[in-house]
């Protein structure tokens, strides 16, 4: 699957903690940092398919959703706690020469492997 880098974002203005939501090439997904260090990920829960952004929370390494708690790994998109979820899909990113974060995502339109049928919550 070939993706491409698209700019979505100037780095100075994704504050820590802060989570902010994107559809980028039709794929949702939110940039968080932590420590310093960026993050892009699919902002789509894998247990119900909640948007975890706006209304989750990134602490101590990890994204919590907001409908039922699910924690995730930044770094990996692993599935925290034992309830063995999917893996949340991550995103390369770089920061350009002019401070723009640009993220990788696949030139394809995500399929219901990435995006399931939202939750009737
Ligand atoms: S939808 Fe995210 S924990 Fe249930």
């Amino acid at each position: 699957m070939s993706e491409t880098y698209h700019r979505v974002v100037q780095a100075s203005d994704i504050e820590e903690k802060a989570m902010l939501p994107f559809v980028v090439n039709r794929w949702p997904l939110f940039l968080c940092r932590e420590e310093g260090i960026v993050h892009a990920i699919i902002n789509r829960c894998t247990h119900a398919a909640a948007e975890l952004a706006p209304g989750g929370k990134v602490r101590r390494g990890s994204v919590m959703c907001p409908l039922h708690g699910a924690r995730f790994k930044l770094e990996s998109g692993e599935c925290l706690g034992g309830t063995g979820y999917k893996p949340l899909k991550l995103f390369p990113w770089r920061e350009s020469d002019d401070g723009w974060i640009e993220v990788a995502v696949p030139d394809e339109a995500p399929g219901m492997e990435h995006l399931p049928v939202k939750a009737l919550v």
